[in-house]
């Protein structure tokens, strides 16, 4: 068991919150820049559903990069790996989220792994429906399962600020297409892709998507699956090595656990068959991921063992 109350998640909660004075907001979409530095929030789900949770677990985030691992899911039960892993490998690069450099050097210009950008979007490409809204629908659906949370929705606002201001994004997929990686029209898979990155939530929906992984697929409570346990290990597998971008290999080292960040500040957790965790800290490090939230999963680990290696 990690905490055995809630009173000594909120301290630990409180030591990591000092760390949110060492980061800056995301601004390069110019919406998430209205996010209070100061948040942080958590909420942890055990198997037998128990959850506990500390800070404002209200606020909501958009899930950004964090949805990349959910339509990778999708994506995989859709199509099945095979056809998943003809357009996107399974390396992790070592670069900034966005980069462009790898596409140029490897061949056949297919992204290194999907927890990149240009991954993510090759991925999303191929989510199935017969138009944008369809196939939004189709990954909102999908989220709202995971979460076991039907009043879920997206930000039309972050939607459109990042859709407006996405050029290293289009640059992205446009080199792409060139390629052969993806065939859709640009400008319709970055309407679906800013939409999919709005979609909001808070901690808690984020721990219960994380125990829905941790447990290989099957929802705790009604014992449902919800996706094919090969599809969450492949998940895990690319949250254990990409899920923090540049910063997985000292996260892996640190903490030890699958996990996927977002640049709203958002973590989802998923240790295996123990517990799912959500956090929601906006106050980002230079690599893009929650401050305090690596903190707070820092002092978590150590403290209660979390480590699977
Ligand atoms: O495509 C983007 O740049 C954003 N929608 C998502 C990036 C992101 O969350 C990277 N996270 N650390």
């Amino acid at each position: 068991m990690p905490c055995k109350t809630v009173e000594e998640l909120e301290v630990i909660l409180e030591e990591a919150k000092s760390y949110t004075k060492e980061g800056k907001v995301a601004d390069y979409i110019p919406a998430l820049s209205k996010a209070n530095p100061d948040n942080l929030s958590i909420a942890v789900i055990y198997p037998n559903g128990t959850c506990y949770s500390a800070g404002c677990i209200k606020e909501k985030i958009t899930l950004q990069s964090i949805s990349k691992v959910l339509t990778l899911a999708l994506a995989l039960m859709e199509s099945g790996e095979d056809t998943v892993f003809q357009k996107v490998g399974y390396e992790p690069t070592g670069d900034p989220f966005n980069s462009i450099v790898k596409l140029e050097m490897s061949n056949p210009s297919k992204p290194l792994n999907p927890m990149i950008n240009a991954g993510a979007l090759a991925v999303t490409s191929m989510i199935k429906g017969s138009s944008v809204q369809e196939r939004f629908d189709n990954i909102l659906e999908f989220v709202k399962k995971l979460a076991g949370n039907d009043d879920i929705s997206y930000s039309e606002e972050v939607a459109r600020s990042e859709y407006e201001t996405s050029h290293l994004n289009r640059a992205l997929c446009h080199f792409m297409k060139q390629h052969g990686i993806i065939n859709e029209d640009v400008e319709e898979l970055l309407d679906l892709y800013t939409k999919q990155c709005a979609i909001e939530v808070n901690c808690l929906d984020l721990a219960r998507i994380g125990i829905i992984f941790a447990m290989d697929g099957v929802e705790p409570g009604t014992n449902n699956r919800i996706m094919p346990a090969h599809v969450a290990r492949i998940c895990k597998t690319f949250m254990v090595t990409c899920g923090m971008y540049n910063a997985s290999g000292e996260f892996a080292v640190r903490v030890g656990i699958p996990a996927k960040s977002g640049v709203s500040g958002g973590i989802l957790g998923a240790v295996p068959n123990r517990f799912g965790i959500g956090i929601s800290g906006p106050a980002l490090d230079d690599k893009g991921n929650s401050v305090a939230g690596l903190k707070l999963l820092e002092i978590l680990a150590k403290k209660y063992s979390l480590s699977m290696f």
